[in-house]
């Protein structure tokens, strides 16, 4: 069906609106790619205690049993969402898959996470334990703090195989509901 342009510089404004509408009819898409990604994760080890998605399922039940709103609770359920692609860079991958879809605090949350993650274990690597602080500058307190809680309450502690983990089944629907719609910033 070539009733679309070829090259971008001969594209009609009528064109772009079938484009348009298409992309937006597709949107469902968005979430399905996600949770397929997050199964990709139980083939994931690399040496821890769980696979990586019962990592992020378990960080996600402990977000959701301290009593998280849906976008933290998805967020940190895909927290490390871009180790399927990438370890090294996994942080900025994940938050930038979940930009267009939560408030900019729970993006920030994401963004920063390994660097609130060194507190446990950078020590390690003779890394600096308290790389958190360089974030405090930029960070509203409020942000800060949510960064500090999720690290230290909800993602460094979801490495137990025996905990009451929930399953993926558990937050299909909230991840559907965050990806459903993108949220336009103005500007
Ligand atoms: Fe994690």
């Amino acid at each position: 069906m070539a009733t679309s342009f070829t090259s971008m510089d001969t594209s009609i404004a009528e064109q772009w609106a079938v484009i348009g509408a298409e992309t937006a009819k597709n949107q469902g898409r968005v979430a399905e790619r996600v949770l397929d990604l997050l199964r990709s994760l139980a083939d994931i080890v690399d040496g821890f205690a769980t696979d990586q998605l019962t990592h992020c399922l378990q960080t996600a039940t402990r977000a959701e049993r301290d009593g998280a709103d849906d976008e933290v609770v998805v967020a940190s359920l895909c927290h490390d969402i871009g180790k399927a692609i990438s370890v090294p860079n996994h942080p900025a991958i994940a938050a930038e898959i979940l930009k267009p879809y939560v408030r900019p605090e729970v993006y920030d949350m994401i963004r920063v996470h390994q660097d609130f993650q060194g507190r446990h274990y950078y020590a390690h690597f003779g890394g600096d334990p308290d790389a958190r602080e360089k974030h405090r500058a930029t960070l509203a307190p409020e942000v800060f703090d949510l960064a500090a809680r999720f690290a230290d309450d909800w993602d460094q502690t979801a490495f137990d195989p025996d905990y009451d983990t929930l399953p993926l089944e558990h937050f299909e629907d909230r991840v559907r509901k965050v990806f459903g719609a993108a949220n336009l910033v103005p500007g």
